[in-house]
């Protein structure tokens, strides 16, 4: 069925709004896209609406055909020549175009004589005048309406309208995800068995290889001591995981780890002050506690971090 669908809007061409803006992202699916049903009763409608087209023009063909016949009829029993009647098709042809028939073409003749090349003084053809006549028109109303009465905005103007909404859009969606929006400004101490659990499994994964298991320090440094390089709060914690440390082995986490992951693990980090490990790496950087105070619970905490 999804194939059929897809089929459907590329057919009609109304995928490829919907279609190419969702692709880039990888988690949002086309499938999601809010203006799906909207596409697919437009590629609908327009379907309907060419079949309909079809099946009246078909019947006009055949409408025509049998006026024809009995045209025909009478004119034989009446003996005389029958003579179309010209289409309507061809009657507009003729219309827009004014052709000069070749008949008489001789009139048009004009008197230069080019190494017998001559030339014909035709008219400009009738649909040629119209078109003009239209974008003279055309060019009034848009006067009136983008630059008298401003009713419509200029391209200008529609720049920044499209920037604002997108901007709007993008507040909404921070505003309604709260755990996607976290960044070194909101973002908080979580102290729950269960995120704690998850920061530790993110340490694990990623970071022990650098900071050691029991967060002792290898390449990396000690993390368990109170001497920090880049400051000892979450926030500070936060923003070192999320952006990295430039020309350091500490690479920037962001894309590779969820804002609610880095969360997780720089709260889980801090949870090891002052766990003592076996052979620490010596401290680097100043003497800080970690302004986040670590909860009356802490303790508990830290064994159900470690379990
Ligand atoms: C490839 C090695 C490596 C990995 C993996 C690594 N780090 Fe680091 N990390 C470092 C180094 C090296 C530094 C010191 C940077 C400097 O000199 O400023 C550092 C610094 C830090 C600091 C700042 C410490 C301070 O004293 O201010 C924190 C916090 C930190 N890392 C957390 C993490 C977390 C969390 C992860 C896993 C998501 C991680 N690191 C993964 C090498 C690593």
């Amino acid at each position: 069925m999804k194939k059929l669908i897809s089929l459907f809007m590329l057919i009609t061409g109304f995928a490829t709004a919907g279609y190419a803006q969702t692709a880039t992202e990888a988690t949002a699916s086309v499938w999601d896209d809010p203006m799906l049903t909207f596409y697919v009763a437009i590629g609908f409608i327009f379907i309907v609406v060419l079949l309909v087209l079809l099946v009246a023009v078909y019947m006009l063909q055949v409408i025509n055909a049998m006026t024809r016949q009995a045209a025909q009829e009478r004119a034989a029993k009446q003996g005389v020549v029958y003579k179309p009647e010209p289409s309507i098709f061809a009657k507009l042809w003729n219309q827009s175009n004014d052709f000069v028939p070749v008949e008489k073409e001789a009139d048009i003749m004009l008197d230069h004589n080019y190494d017998g090349i001559r030339e014909l003084d035709n008219h400009l053809p009738p649909w040629w005048k119209w078109l003009f006549n239209f974008t003279i028109g055309w060019s009034v109303v848009y006067l009136i309406f983008y630059h008298v009465t401003n009713t419509l905005p200029l391209s200008g103007q529609e720049y920044q309208n499209e920037v604002a909404y997108a901007q709007e859009q993008a507040l909404k969606m921070k505003a309604s995800s709260p755990v996607a929006a976290i960044d070194e400004t909101s973002v908080k101490f979580v102290t729950d068995a269960q995120a704690l659990a998850d920061g530790k499994q993110t340490f694990m994964n990623n970071c022990a290889s650098c900071h050691r298991q029991d967060g002792g320090g290898d390449i990396g440094p000690n993390l368990t001591d109170e001497y920090w390089l880049h400051g000892a709060s979450i926030n500070e914690v936060f923003k070192v995981v999320r952006n990295g440390v430039q020309g350091t082995n500490m690479i920037a986490w962001e894309g590779f780890i969820s804002p609610e992951k880095m969360q997780n693990v720089s709260s889980y980090l801090l949870t090891l002050q002052g766990t003592n490990p076996a052979n620490p790496k010596k401290p680097q950087g100043e003497l800080v506690k970690p302004a986040t105070t670590l909860p009356a619970n802490a303790d508990s905490v830290k064994v159900q971090a470690s379990l």
